[in-house]
């Protein structure tokens, strides 16, 4: 077996899930891709934490860059977040021609053309399935089905914690300081909640799909976000006595003929006939409009180790292929 070494900066819960479903999926990355990956080197800010069994703690190192320009690192798996640290070490790896996955949704959002730029300069694949919507393979959806089929309009609940405390309202009639307590307490809210809340956190992901589609970029217009802080128990008594639920609503659709797209995330009140109104708690969302094929709406874990590093792994394995398509 060909064996692929990998660089991981950052070895928080999703650093340590990838690390897992890597060592879960060994046998069969074997059989399906003649590969073996195998984690060189992990950088880390703190050595001496308490770790997983699983985190091998003579691979841990204190500085990114003892990742992104070491000679026995191929490929490079950025799992730290925000966009400053993240930022140097990414562009810094793929400076070394070193591909990069990323699940870092602010850094994509932010810099994703310098980023995608400077791996086609250095002649590396950047693929960053995980920094939107988690689990559900929507990037992987937008590059291989949306080829030919243009899209026409997205809809979609693109934030975990939005929805759970909404949901949470609904169900447990709880205060929206009460349920984002408890999105906190259960570990689903950002470091910075108002990320989550305000809109901001699905505002970035809007952004990196659009910024993912093949056709030529339409100008966006709309109104920034609005998250969810002004929702009062009694919006949510409202909507129920309508049969109806308060969501949070990412909307995108295309005005062709102006050659612009209206963007918009905001709290919308849904009945039970539109596809997001059964999207409960943590659950995201993205319903998909193509001028061929119509509506299609996937559904899935939005977050979490497992539905991150999965598609961390989907994305490693596509990096592998395109490399090795690439040679022959
Ligand atoms: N805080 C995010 C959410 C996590 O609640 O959806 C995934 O980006």
């Amino acid at each position: 077996l060909k064996e692929i070494r990998i660089g991981l900066l950052g070895c928080g819960v999703v650093g340590t899930g990838v690390i897992e479903v890597i060592e879960a999926k060994k046998e069969y990355i074997g059989q399906r891709l003649g590969v073996q990956f195998q984690i060189q080197r992990i950088a880390v800010r703190d050595v001496l934490r308490e770790r997983h069994p699983i985190v091998d703690k003579q691979k841990l190192c204190l500085h990114w860059s003892d990742v992104c320009t070491a000679e026995d690192v191929d490929i490079v798996i950025e799992v730290i977040g925000g966009a400053t640290v993240a930022k140097d070490a990414v562009l810094t790896a793929l400076r070394h021609g070193k591909s990069v996955i990323t699940a870092n949704k602010e850094l994509m959002a932010r810099f994703g053309d310098e980023i995608r730029q400077t791996a086609a300069q250095h002649g590396a694949f950047v693929r960053h399935e995980a920094s939107v919507l988690g689990g559900i393979p929507v990037l992987s959806t937008l590059e291989t089905y949306f080829a030919m089929n243009q899209i026409r309009g997205l809809r979609g609940i693109f934030n975990g914690t939005s929805n759970f405390i909404l949901t949470s309202m609904h169900q447990d009639g709880l205060s929206f300081e009460e349920a984002l307590n408890h999105a906190q307490v259960l570990g689903y809210a950002e470091a910075d909640p108002s990320m989550d809340v305000d809109g901001i956190d699905a505002w970035y992901k809007l952004q990196i799909i659009l910024d993912s589609l093949a056709v030529p970029q339409a100008k966006r217009v709309g109104p920034s976000a609005t998250g969810i802080r002004g929702i009062s128990p009694l919006d949510v008594y409202q909507a129920t006595q309508e049969n109806a639920k308060v969501k949070h609503v990412v909307t995108a659709k295309w005005d062709a003929e102006r050659d612009v797209v209206h963007c918009d995330v905001r709290p919308q009140r849904l009945d039970a006939s539109d596809p997001l109104f059964h999207v409960d708690g943590v659950l995201n969302a993205i319903c998909l409009e193509g001028d061929i094929v119509g509506d299609i709406t996937l559904t899935g874990p939005g977050a979490g180790a497992y539905p991150t590093a999965s598609a961390v792994l989907e994305d490693l394995v596509k990096v592998v292929q395109s490399q090795a398509a690439r040679s022959r």
